[in-house]
């Protein structure tokens, strides 16, 4: 199956596999859409979706010649499917992925690796026991802008890490699309943090090479509630008629105001690393001025990375240093991460390198996401210690 093509073009990737896709909504067929321009010996054979107007968009977009499987277990069994490519609801992505790693497939999974560390203990043991490749799509880790910074502070630019800042405040169009969609029950997407920021929490523990000791949260809803929907009258529509906090697209959206959610809007976090770096993280899902900024104070320098604005600004401690401003990002969404994801990800069905972002990754960041989480319900300081000890366990 990974055999190259032989008359592959310069900058193309020379994989062959075979792809079954599990959950076929709007984020898996923007990977495939890159992936197949990148590998165009890809093909994708079978798709299973329970909604059939996603599996038409599919097919229409990606895969006109996929035959469509009744269940995710038919997909699994077919002998014409090398990888499987999870795109479905967080809460469903242990169970698939484990029914993929038994059928003997490799697996790519969106984010978050699963809502418990249960689940995820589960889909590690069948993972190991498959011997096949686990590829998750934390799609940051392949972005240029965050290499970029990593490779600073490799370089000892801003010397020993002090402390930090992040955060990730969305517009208020994101917010209303989260709060109206499948991700405003925990019980289909889990929290918020772990949902949409368990890309960010991935981050910090990557940039501080450190795993968080402590950590403690407030949080809650007080915006995305049914008092508040007289908001979308006052800004009122956009210039194609949609609604204020509606306008991304979602067919099967409800109101983000409506009451029936378990998430909260906003949250803020304090982390306390092994090594003794401090840091506070700040979701909140309702602003005009979007950012996803890391701002982290060494002892030599000062580092501080903006997505939103791919701005990447550095300047060491001492008289008159001047501000070194670059900007990293070719392009694309994600911080130019999804064209770098997808070319990675073809390199790894041809056999040519391993995953960026796997297991570990996607452990660590749940535990931390969980632990935040834990920390603000029970109004207390969590205690990551037992949390680590479970992981290291896993093997
Ligand atoms: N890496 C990223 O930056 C990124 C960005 C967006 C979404 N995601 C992740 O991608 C996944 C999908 O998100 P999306 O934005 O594409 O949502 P979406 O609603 O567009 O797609 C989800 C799909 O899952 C399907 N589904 C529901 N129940 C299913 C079942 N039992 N079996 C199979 N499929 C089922 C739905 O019908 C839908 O088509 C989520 O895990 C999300 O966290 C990742």
């Amino acid at each position: 199956m990974n055999s190259s093509t032989g008359s592959i073009a310069p900058g193309l990737v020379p994989a062959t596999a075979r792809i079954g896709v599990i959950g076929t909504g709007s984020r898996i067929c923007g990977v495939l859409k890159l992936l197949l321009r990148i590998a165009p010996g890809v093909r994708v054979t079978a798709v299973f979706d329970p909604d059939a107007a996603a599996i038409a968009r599919c097919r229409a977009g990606v895969a006109p010649d996929a035959i469509v499987c009744a269940s995710e277990a038919e997909l699994c069994g077919r002998a014409d499917v090398d990888w499987v490519l999870i795109g479905s609801w967080n809460s469903l992505h242990a169970a698939q992925a484990i029914a993929a790693f038994t059928a003997g497939k490799h697996v790519f999974c969106e984010k978050p690796l699963a809502l418990s560390l249960d689940e995820a203990a589960s889909m590690h043991a069948a993972w190991r026991a498959s011997g096949r490749t686990f590829a998750l799509g934390l799609v940051l880790r392949y972005s240029p802008f965050y290499r970029a910074a990593r490779a600073v502070l490799d370089a000892g630019r801003i010397g020993r890490l002090l402390s930090f800042e992040f955060n990730e405040t969305l517009g208020f169009n994101h917010g209303g699309y989260i709060h109206g969609n499948w991700r405003r029950h925990t019980r289909n997407a889990g929290s918020h943090l772990l949902e949409k920021c368990c890309h960010d929490l991935d981050l910090a523990l990557w940039l501080a090479g450190d795993l968080p000791s402590r950590v403690a949260s407030f949080g809650g809803r007080t915006f995305f509630t049914p008092e508040n929907r007289f908001h979308q009258d006052r800004i009122g529509p956009d210039a194609e008629g949609r609604p204020a906090f509606e306008s991304w697209p979602d067919a099967n959206r409800v109101n983000p105001f409506t009451a029936d959610k378990d998430i909260v809007d906003h949250q803020v976090a304090i982390l306390e690393f092994g090594g003794g770096v401090r840091a506070t993280f700040h979701a909140h899902c309702m602003t005009a001025i979007t950012e996803r900024r890391f701002y982290m104070l060494g002892s030599e320098g000062t580092l501080r990375l903006d997505a939103s604005t791919g701005k990447l600004e550095l300047r060491r401690v001492g008289w008159d240093e001047p501000l070194d401003v670059s900007n990293p990002i070719g392009g694309g969404g994600h911080a130019g991460a999804d064209e770098p994801m997808a070319r990675e990800l073809a390199e790894c069905m041809a056999g040519l390198r391993a995953p960026a972002a796997g297991f570990p990754e996607g452990l660590r960041s749940l535990v931390v996401a969980q632990a935040v989480d834990q920390a603000m319900h029970e109004g207390r300081v969590v205690d990551l210690a037992p949390l680590w000890a479970r992981v290291q366990a896993l093997g």
